[in-house]
């Protein structure tokens, strides 16, 4: 198929389009590289022997974006595209709700302009919000977040949602992930934020190659075993595959359909830090902190509908994420 991947030179969409080539599928990535890296587009080519079509643009583009469906046709999207700082939208919150809302809107209205009726959805566990008790199945009600950028969510799932209901011939697949980590067995694609990262593993990775002091750990008083926080982490190269899983149910499957992406198993800060120090053999200055505003003690995925309605699970341990997020930090 033609895939559109919005966001694709960042993260978790750079690891997909490789995941997408290797199926044998044809990509074109938008990506206005505000917090992406243009020779992402060279690694790609360098892991797997094609270099995706790239267009350097924002999503909000109107006219830029059907251009680019114009040059190349497009069966199915997958869109990464927005601003993904949870701090940073709390002090910024009319620059995510424009870039995100907008960037989505534009996006679905091309879409519809050139019949295309298939959109895969980087949602996130926030849109579970501060209430729901864990682990989070899809069926709970998802209209709470503690964030400007989670609030995104859950009005683009809404968006989504709506959508589908005036147009019974789309189908949208909302993708509820939980912390994607590590990097591709390359170390050629990886978590490589611009400026301080907000996220656990680039900040243990940039701490263990001397580029930060330490690292500090937000509290150690949570009700939890070792009083640290409990996250679901599940390898980047795992998540990218649930987007080919998600693109395979989106062509044989109408209307919407909202999927947790996990492992199903919660791991501690201090877990995961330990981890690490023993997969690489190095140190990891740590020090404990007082808790952060507006995190959770603890939450993880009911990971079953994933696997019934998708046929996929995560298949890489703690071990494999913290091996090849230092591979990849140590690379660059
Ligand atoms: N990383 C996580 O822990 C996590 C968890 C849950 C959900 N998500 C969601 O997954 C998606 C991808 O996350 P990521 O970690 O790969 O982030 P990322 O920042 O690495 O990737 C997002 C990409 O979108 C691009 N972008 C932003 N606004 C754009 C616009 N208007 N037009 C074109 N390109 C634009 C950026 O340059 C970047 O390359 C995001 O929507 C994020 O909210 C991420």
């Amino acid at each position: 198929m033609n895939i559109l991947v919005t966001g694709g030179a960042g993260y978790i969409g750079s690891h997909t389009v490789v995941e997408l080539q290797k199926a044998g599928h044809m990509v074109a990535i938008v990506d206005d590289l505000s917090n992406a890296k243009a020779n992402v587009i060279d690694s790609i080519q360098q892991i797997t022997g094609i270099r995706p079509a790239f267009f350097q643009i924002d999503c909000a583009d109107k006219n830029a974006l059907r251009t680019v469906f114009e040059q190349h046709p497009v069966d199915a999207v997958i869109h990464f595209a927005g601003f993904k700082a949870v701090g940073e939208s709390v002090k910024k919150p009319l620059a995510y709700y424009r870039n995100n809302l907008d960037s989505t809107l534009t996006l679905l209205e091309v879409m519809e302009e050139f019949g295309c009726k298939k959109f895969i959805f980087s949602s996130s566990a926030t849109v579970y919000g501060p209430n729901n008790p864990y682990p989070y199945k899809e069926e709970m009600p998802a209209i709470q977040s503690s964030s400007p950028y989670g609030w995104t969510k859950v009005m683009i799932e809404r968006i989504l949602t709506d959508y589908t209901t005036a147009h019974p011939d789309f189908c949208a697949v909302l993708l509820r992930y939980f912390n994607p980590i590590g990097s591709h067995e390359s170390g050629l694609l990886g978590d490589d934020p611009n400026g301080i990262p907000n996220n656990l593993m680039p900040y243990i990775t940039r701490v263990a190659a001397g580029q930060l002091e330490k690292l500090t750990i937000f509290g150690d008083d949570y009700p939890t075993p070792d009083g640290t926080c409990l996250r679901d982490y599940l390898h980047v190269v795992d998540l990218a595959v649930g987007h080919l899983k998600a693109l395979e149910y989106a062509v044989k499957h109408l209307g919407v359909e909202a999927v947790n992406l996990g492992t199903g198993q919660g791991v501690s800060v201090l877990e995961l830090v330990h981890a690490f120090k023993q997969a690489n053999g190095i140190q990891l200055p740590y020090v404990i902190g007082p808790r952060r505003d507006g995190d959770l003690p603890a939450f993880w995925a009911d990971a079953e509908k994933a696997k019934n309605l998708l046929g996929w699970e995560a298949m890489h341990s703690i071990e494999d994420m913290c091996k090849s997020a230092w591979e990849f930090a140590k690379k660059k």
